[in-house]
């Protein structure tokens, strides 16, 4: 990775993004290549939020409608147009935002919003709720929706089987453009390419940054399908980044790509997933009453921390702050204590490690939580 980087550098730092350049046509082929179906055309930005500015763009102007559905659980930026499409509280500073966004939710059988009892009845019923939300909204004036495949900070939400290709259906009913923002579940964190991969569904435009060059050189981008390409060939995209497609970023992807091939990554975070992350999570669950739940795929995990696992009640109150988030600041600062900086978020702790981890270090943080979870485990009143 720093060699393809350093060489770069020596032949080429930075050129306009109207030129062609050999790296950048590299990286595109690669990305398209390993991306699903026909979508075969990439327009590079800096970073995510940027991509989903210019997807939400593309699918206005390709549609000529402007209604954009995003869900609650959700978070795609921090730009002006991302954070209002971001369903989660960081949005509330910046409203009033974008106009045309409307929320809806996803499946989320834990806590379902649906009082489902199953992932089919989840499923079901996440897709007839969508469906009403377009009636009342007018299909005929919704240009995309978009979602995470797998919601990360907001969840870890695996979509039952059967989700994402009934979202694919109803968008292809009403000519919507389906808009899959993998910015944090692509590029081998679901071990796939793509986390649509797992369920074989092909969306109208990927959004894509952080893991396509292991985050080397900020670089993002959007993987547009022939349709909407040729609506582009037709009139140009009136888009563009002077850092559109940086050499050296581009270089660090192709070297990426290469070296998760050469070295099988998709393959080990799929498999650390299944048979280590996933069975000692499960493991942790079974010996600290404080875990509610275990869930993801990969190397994409969360535990939910409940004070009551009949109730359900959350460890802390959603968006908590001050002393109400104390039992979480706990759980922090005991894992800190072990050597191991965690990611928290509302009543979740997540356990999303580097593609290439070891078991050796699975088992190190296991270990931490382990004991860390005792903090959380005397709030339980199980
Ligand atoms: C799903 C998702 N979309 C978009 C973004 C924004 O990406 P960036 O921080 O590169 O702008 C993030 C960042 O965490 C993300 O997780």
């Amino acid at each position: 990775m720093v060699a393809a980087i350093q060489e770069q550098a020596a032949r080429l730092c930075s050129v306009s993004p109207a030129l062609a350049v050999d790296v950048r046509s590299e990286a595109a082929r690669l990305i398209a290549e390993r991306a699903p179906g026909d979508l075969d055309v990439v327009f590079f930005t800096n970073g995510g939020a940027e991509a989903n500015e210019n997807a939400i763009r593309m699918a206005r102007l390709h549609t000529g409608r402007h209604k954009v559905l995003a869900a609650y659980r959700s978070y795609h930026g921090a730009t002006a147009g991302s954070i209002a499409l971001t369903g989660e509280p960081r949005r509330w500073p910046s409203e009033p935002g974008l106009p045309g966004v409307v929320r809806y939710w996803g499946p989320y059988l834990y806590r379902s919003s649906f009082h489902a009892t199953t992932e089919a009845e989840e499923c079901e019923r996440a897709l007839a709720h969508l469906r009403e939300v377009l009636m009342f909204e007018g299909a005929h004036t919704v240009a995309a929706i978009i979602l995470e495949p797998v919601v990360g900070t907001n969840g870890i939400l695996v979509p039952p089987d059967g989700y994402l290709a009934g979202v694919r259906a109803i968008c292809d009913e009403f000519g919507i453009v389906m808009v899959a923002d993998e910015v944090m579940a692509g590029f081998g964190r679901c071990g796939e390419w793509f986390a649509v991969d797992r369920w074989g569904v092909t969306p109208d435009l990927i959004t894509f940054a952080k893991g396509v060059n292991s985050g080397y050189v900020p670089l993002g981008g959007v993987i547009i399908s022939r349709a909407i390409a040729a609506t582009f060939a037709r009139q140009p995209f009136p888009g563009g980044l002077t850092y559109s497609g940086h050499p050296l970023a581009c270089a660090s992807a192709a070297a990426s790509i290469r070296i998760f091939e050469d070295e099988g990554i998709n393959q080990h975070a799929r498999r650390i997933g299944d048979e280590t992350i996933g069975p000692q999570l499960r493991d942790l669950a079974a010996r600290h009453p404080s875990i509610g739940d275990v869930r993801g795929l990969g190397v994409f995990w969360a535990v939910e921390l409940v004070r009551n696992r009949q109730t359900r009640e959350p460890l802390v109150p959603f968006n908590a702050g001050g002393a109400d988030a104390a039992p979480m600041a706990e759980l922090s600062a005991a894992l800190r204590a072990n050597g191991v900086w965690p990611f928290t978020h509302f009543n979740r702790l997540h356990f999303v490690p580097p593609c290439n981890v070891s078991e050796t270090e699975v088992a190190e943080g296991i270990a931490a939580l382990d004991v860390a979870l005792a903090t959380a485990d005397r709030y339980s009143r199980d």
